[in-house]
């Protein structure tokens, strides 16, 4: 490129133009919706730290898929936070435990639209952690029992599509094979294949009651550092049956989402987290920046990066700018 023969500026200089060599576009197709759902009836509880984020009895979830469905949106994903939780996370199974049945009135009532469900210990275990543990270990595969288990109790209730998040190794094969063994071969495993130790679920933890009571989730969730590590974890995960591969968080991950637009063919998701989703609401109630563009464009990036899908906080109120 020679100035002044080259001029970039000559292609920015109207919004038609910019329009048409616009490479990367959101879309309302691109988006799912996480939702917390509470035990209860006819509960809104505002989540403090998470401005516009709600826990949902299961009655109000519905109205709120059907919101979500007259936006235009696919999906969403779902999170329960049972009122009792035990050492082994007996509700993360239970035939009547709070994502059952949130999926079943949804899936009633609201039947097009792609419920999403969270298979994780963490919300329903005391200790907090997302296996089982044994003495300050979390125990790997005596918890790959507890969450097919949980699989399979999500797929009888009608979830879409299945999503571990737990960073179990051999959790995708095992809880294929148990779907596959129900019955449940065509539903599809979104894993959280590139999962990291992150600052960032913050606000999240406070949302589903689900910080760790000791420890951390060093010893099973990756190391933010590290890279190649991401594509190995990616490729077992695929190697065992993944349809899609997300990647989380989204923004502190742009390179591993490129990477993996790169070597795999399967959809890439990202996962804009609690943590990304509260700085930006947090900087624009403080007047520090314009909050809905500063959303966009994290969104925008994520998914220039490389992502086909990002599930995002912030589904709801971009679906209704995208509109206008
Ligand atoms: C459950 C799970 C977590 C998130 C999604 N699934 C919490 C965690 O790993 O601590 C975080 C989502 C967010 O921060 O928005 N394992």
């Amino acid at each position: 490129m020679s100035f002044p023969r080259d001029r970039l500026r000559r292609l920015r200089g109207t919004e038609t133009v910019r329009r048409l060599v616009r490479e990367t576009r959101l879309s309302l197709d691109d988006l799912i919706l996480p939702l917390f759902v509470v035990e209860g009836h006819g509960l809104k509880e505002p989540v403090t730290s998470m401005p516009g984020v709600q826990r949902f009895s299961v009655d109000q979830v519905v109205d709120e898929a059907k919101r979500i469905v007259d936006l235009g949106l696919p999906g969403v994903i779902l999170f329960g936070i049972p009122d009792e939780k035990d050492a082994r996370g007996s509700g993360a199974d239970a035939a009547n435990g709070i994502v059952q049945k949130a999926v079943e009135a949804i899936k009633s009532q609201v039947s097009e639209l792609c419920v999403i469900t969270d298979v994780c210990l963490c919300e329903y275990t005391d200790h907090g952690h997302c296996g089982l543990v044994d003495g300050e270990e979390v125990a790997n595969d005596s918890t790959l029992e507890r969450l097919t288990l949980t699989a399979i109790s999500h797929a009888s209730a009608g979830a879409d599509m299945l999503a571990p998040s737990d960073m179990m190794d051999g959790r995708v094969a095992a809880i294929r094979r148990g779907l596959d063994d129900h019955g449940f071969e065509s539903l599809p495993i979104m894993s959280y294949a590139a999962k990291q130790v992150s600052a960032f679920y913050g606000p999240f933890r406070d949302a589903a009651e689900s910080a760790p009571q000791f420890g951390d989730r060093r010893s099973y969730q990756m190391d933010p550092a590290n890279r190649r590590e991401a594509l190995r974890e990616m490729r077992a995960d695929l190697e065992e049956g993944a349809d899609i591969l997300m990647v989380k968080p989204a923004l502190s991950c742009l390179d591993i989402i490129a990477d993996a637009r790169d070597q795999f063919e399967v959809p890439i998701a990202a996962y804009q987290v609690s943590g990304e989703y509260s700085m930006i609401h947090a900087a624009a109630q403080n007047g520090w920046l314009d909050g809905e563009r500063a959303m966009y464009e994290s969104i925008l990036a994520i998914k220039r990066a490389g992502a086909d899908m990002v599930l995002t906080y912030a589904a709801a109120e971009l679906a209704i700018a995208l509109k206008g």
